[in-house]
This record gives structure tokens, sequence and C-alpha cells, in this order.
């Protein structure tokens, strides 16, 4: 890890967010960044070592290694993004999560989704089963990491990353990258109050929700069921009609010859991304 805590020990604020009662838990560890490497690795870090208490969040104005899934990068420059991790002691959920990594990032894709929809004012859509996308672009994307016990997550770090506005995004990402706001309009005070709202329906939703409901409602929201994707899994690459998504947040594919298949993980696209 880049960071170096002594450092580095005045360049964040303990900040006040207004949290309800279901996070509650975050008030009392909030880190704010300038510059950091990555707010998930801080919080592994810390983790690993034992030092870091559940509901301890981090948030980043800038990211020097920002990561994504299937280790990718994740470009997070500052004054355009929210870069955020939230850490959660697995013991604190309902068990079937410590045993199912993609149910939490899932659940945290719908509390995100929520919270986009509330603050910005638009509806953001998934594809399965870690992005948001707003007008075919990638406006959000989760990772969620573990720290596994025998075969099970004790703790997970739920990192969110989310392209505000896209000035000076590279090339390469012009075409993928979405945004919610032209830099210009992006209120200064915009991306904490967003963190405040992704954390309130975060909390709500891990802890209370019904399965059932957060299942129907990211279905609701998938901008991949009903349609021929591209899917790469193992290292092959093939279409198929994304038909649903399971109880258990995989994603449920018909293949050309009629024959189903349920995804736990890997990459999907769609003929726009
Ligand atoms: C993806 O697109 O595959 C997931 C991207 C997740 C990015 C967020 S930004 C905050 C947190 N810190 C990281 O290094 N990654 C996540």
């Amino acid at each position: 890890m880049n960071f170096n805590d002594t450092q580095n020990d005045n360049s964040y604020k303990k900040i006040k967010l207004n949290l309800n009662e279901k996070a509650y838990i975050c008030n009392k560890n909030i880190r704010l960044f300038d510059v950091i490497d990555s707010t998930n690795n801080y919080l592994l870090e810390y983790a690993k070592k034992g030092s870091i208490e559940h509901g301890s969040v981090v948030i980043a104005y800038e990211q020097t290694a920002g990561k994504g899934r299937l280790g990718r990068s994740f470009y997070s420059p500052p004054e355009t993004g929210l870069y955020m991790s939230i850490l959660i002691e697995t013991t604190a959920l309902n068990k079937e999560f410590s045993e199912n990594p993609t149910l939490i990032t899932v659940f945290v894709a719908v509390a995100a989704a929520r919270a986009i929809e509330k603050k910005c004012n638009i509806q953001a859509k998934i594809k399965w089963v870690n992005d948001l996308y707003y007008e075919q672009k990638k406006i959000c994307g989760i990772l969620t990491e573990g720290i596994f016990n025998k075969g099970k997550i004790k703790t997970s770090v739920i990192g969110i990353g989310i392209n505000l506005c896209t000035n000076n995004f590279p090339n390469e990402l012009a075409g993928k990258a979405g945004s919610i706001f032209s830099c210009k309009e992006l209120p200064d005070n915009f991306r904490l109050e967003l963190a405040e709202e992704i954390l309130n329906n975060l909390f709500d939703v891990v802890l209370y929700a019904e399965k059932t409901q957060i299942i129907d409602e990211y279905k609701e929201k998938s901008c991949i069921l009903g349609s021929v994707v591209k899917v790469i899994s193992n290292s092959e690459s093939y279409e198929a009609k994304a038909i649903d998504i399971s109880f258990d947040g995989e994603l449920v594919i018909e293949h050309t010859n009629g024959q189903k298949a349920f995804l736990k993980t890997g990459e999907i696209s769609l003929k726009f991304t």
C-alpha cells in the first residue's frame, strides 16, 4: 500500500454525514482523503490487521490506483467522481451473504441505484453484476472484496466508484464511461451528499430488506434481461440470451440450443457496451 498513515494524518478530516439510524454505525469512523491509492486497499489493509471497525467508511476525491473487477483498473481522477469503500463484518448480516459474495454486490447495486435516482434524478440501469448505466454508458462500478475464513467471507470491503462527470477522460474511456452531470454544474458538496444517501440506502438494504424485493428490483432495473449478450467466462466468449436473475444473484442465460445455465461470475457485454 502506498498510503502511509503518519505522513497523511493531516490530509484527511473527520466528517459528520447526516446518516439515518440504520447507517449510524458509520458515524464512528468516516475518513475523507484528498488522494489515496485505493479506498478498498486502505480498508483491506487495516482489516487484515484487525484494526478497523465494522461500518468504517473511506471516501476519496482521487485514487491513484483505483481497482475494478477482474483485475482491471478504475480511472479515478480528482473532481469528477465519488470513490468510496465501506467495511462490513459479514457476521452482522444474514448468513446467506457470507456464503455468496455475488449477493452482496447485487444488494449494493440496488442501494446505489436508489441513491443515484434520488439525488441525481435519473433512472440508473443495472448491468449484471456490478455496473450501473445511464444513457447506455457506465456511470458506476462496484467492487466487493472479502477476507475469507474457512471458505466464508468474514469481512467485506465494498467499493463504489461513480463518474459524476467526465471532463478530460482519456479517449479509450470516452465511448464507455458515462456521466450524470457536466463538471460545471456539479455542486461543491454534492459528492458527500451522494455518499450520505448511498450509506443510508446501503445499510437499509443489506440489513433489513427482503431478498425477494431486492432481486425483483434488481431485475426491474436491469438493462440486459431479454437481450442477447456476449458472455465472457473462463476465457471463452459466446452469445446467449439473458433471461433472468436467480434468487442467489446469478445470471440465468439461455444458449442458442435452448439450454439454460446459471452464471455465478463472469463478464457480459451488450451491443452498446
Ligand atoms: C468495476 O468497475 O469493475 C468496479 C469499480 C469499483 C471502483 C471503486 S472506487 C472505490 C473503490 N476503490 C477501488 O479501488 N475500487 C472501488
